[in-house]
């Protein structure tokens, strides 16, 4: 664990979470409701991109990790309307909103999110063909990223696919001014591992057949997809 990750993990306040996944899962159950504002704005052009990279078919059982508040994960339920869409997110308002706007616009389809710590999945082994995951490894520490690779090498299909979505490193401006966001509320921002990923993931192992670069405003992303 590096420095940034040790501040990362404790948080010695009285009467406040003790860890950073705490953290976290309080910061993303209170922004619940405005957070479709920052996903319009900054993530629907990667999940786009990421939708179209990962070759989705149809009838699919297809798992998407980290739904926030459901944008993307409304993307795969339209796209897999003869399959079953899975949707987790550590954030129990985050997965009840992703829940209820999911089944409210396709009352037909096999969709189902629920609150879920990504590093423990519940899930049996290899019962997915698919599995998106879009900006969560910034949330968590270098060995979190490593078990949830894991897991998610653990519960793919044989030939899998996963689709990444990262936050960009590739603008220095822009890496500058999360650095300091990061600083000052880690639980929320965390830290840009996008240069770090490919590594780790070739270590799980996970082949990289798609590695994309995408802009939105001044945000940047970078779109990796793997094969088990
Ligand atoms: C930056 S948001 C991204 C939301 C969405 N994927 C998107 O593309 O807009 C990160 C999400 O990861 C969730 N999260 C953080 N740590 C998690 C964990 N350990 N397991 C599952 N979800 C987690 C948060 O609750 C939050 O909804």
């Amino acid at each position: 664990m590096n420095r940034i990750e040790e501040t990362m993990t404790a948080w010695p306040v009285n009467g406040l979470p003790t860890t950073l996944t705490e953290r976290t899962r309080r910061v993303y159950d209170r922004l619940a409701a405005v957070y479709p504002v920052s996903t319009l704005l900054f993530h629907s052009r990667a999940h786009q991109c990421a939708l179209e990279a990962a070759g989705l078919r149809n009838g699919m059982r297809v798992l998407e990790v980290a739904t926030g508040s459901g944008e993307m994960f409304r993307r795969l339920v339209r796209a897999n309307t003869g399959g079953a869409t899975i949707g987790v997110d550590l954030s129990p308002n985050m997965a009840s909103r992703t829940q209820r706007a999911a089944q409210r616009k396709y009352p037909a389809a096999r969709a189902h999110c629920q609150a879920v710590d990504a590093r423990h999945m519940p899930f049996r082994s290899e019962s997915f063909d698919a599995i998106f995951c879009c900006y969560l490894l910034e949330l968590l520490s270098t060995d979190d990223i490593a078990q949830t690779l894991s897991e998610f090498r653990r519960i793919l299909k044989d030939r899998g696919t996963l689709a990444l979505v990262l936050i960009g490193q590739n603008t220095a401006l822009f890496n500058k001014v999360y650095r300091v966001a990061g600083k000052v509320a880690p639980a929320f921002w965390g830290r840009q591992v996008e240069q770090r990923v490919p590594e780790l993931a070739a270590s799980v192992p996970f082949q990289i057949l798609e590695d994309r670069i995408v802009r939105q405003t001044f945000y940047p992303s970078r779109v990796l997809v793997m094969r088990k």
